[in-house]
């Protein structure tokens, strides 16, 4: 099959790299970038696990071909700390004992990135949160206490972390 060149900014790595056109970003990014941390659950855009940030908005990784993402920004979970600190969202979720297997996790944190980025308040990420991502484990109770408790600390932006874990 012909393959397609594609430049992608991934964690700040500028890659250009040769993709089928049936390749899944979800694929891309774990087989030839060996960025495992975007975990595949469900491939059909139900279950959330495989969320990344791209071009600042959170996607599902497995609905959008590799050639889609053409020239775009990509953050995954691998580089949500900064410098060997945890982002705020994944102190909280530590913290609060939001996550059992951890699944779920990277796909969750990357959307609270977001949504922390975009100034959302507490109630309207944890909708979003139940509604976009499946755990399996936790129930929901912890991760939504571990939202409150990353808005709390940062006032309702909590872009970067100032509770002192990884530093
Ligand atoms: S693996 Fe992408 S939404 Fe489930
Ligand atoms: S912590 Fe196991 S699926 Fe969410």
């Amino acid at each position: 099959m012909k393959e397609h060149r594609i430049r992608l900014k991934v964690n700040g790595d500028e890659s250009e790299m040769a993709v089928e056109p049936r390749t899944l970003l979800s694929d891309l990014l774990r087989n030839q970038l060996g960025l495992t941390g975007t975990h595949v659950g469900c491939e059909q855009g139900a279950c959330g696990a495989c969320t990344v940030i791209i071009d600042g908005k959170p996607q599902r990784s497995c609905l959008i071909l590799a050639v889609q993402a053409d020239e775009s920004t990509v953050e995954t979970i691998e580089g949500v700390a900064e410098d060997g600190i945890e982002h705020a969202v994944q102190i909280s979720l530590h913290q609060q004992h939001g996550l059992q297997c951890g699944f779920c996790t990277p796909g969750i944190v990357m959307s609270l990135v977001a949504a922390s980025r975009y100034g959302r308040d507490a109630e309207t990420t944890k909708a979003q949160i139940l509604e976009g991502h499946l755990c399996r484990c936790t129930g929901y109770v912890n991760i939504r206490a571990a939202i409150d408790a990353a808005w709390e600390t940062t006032g309702g932006g909590p872009e970067r972390s100032d509770l002192g874990v990884g530093e």
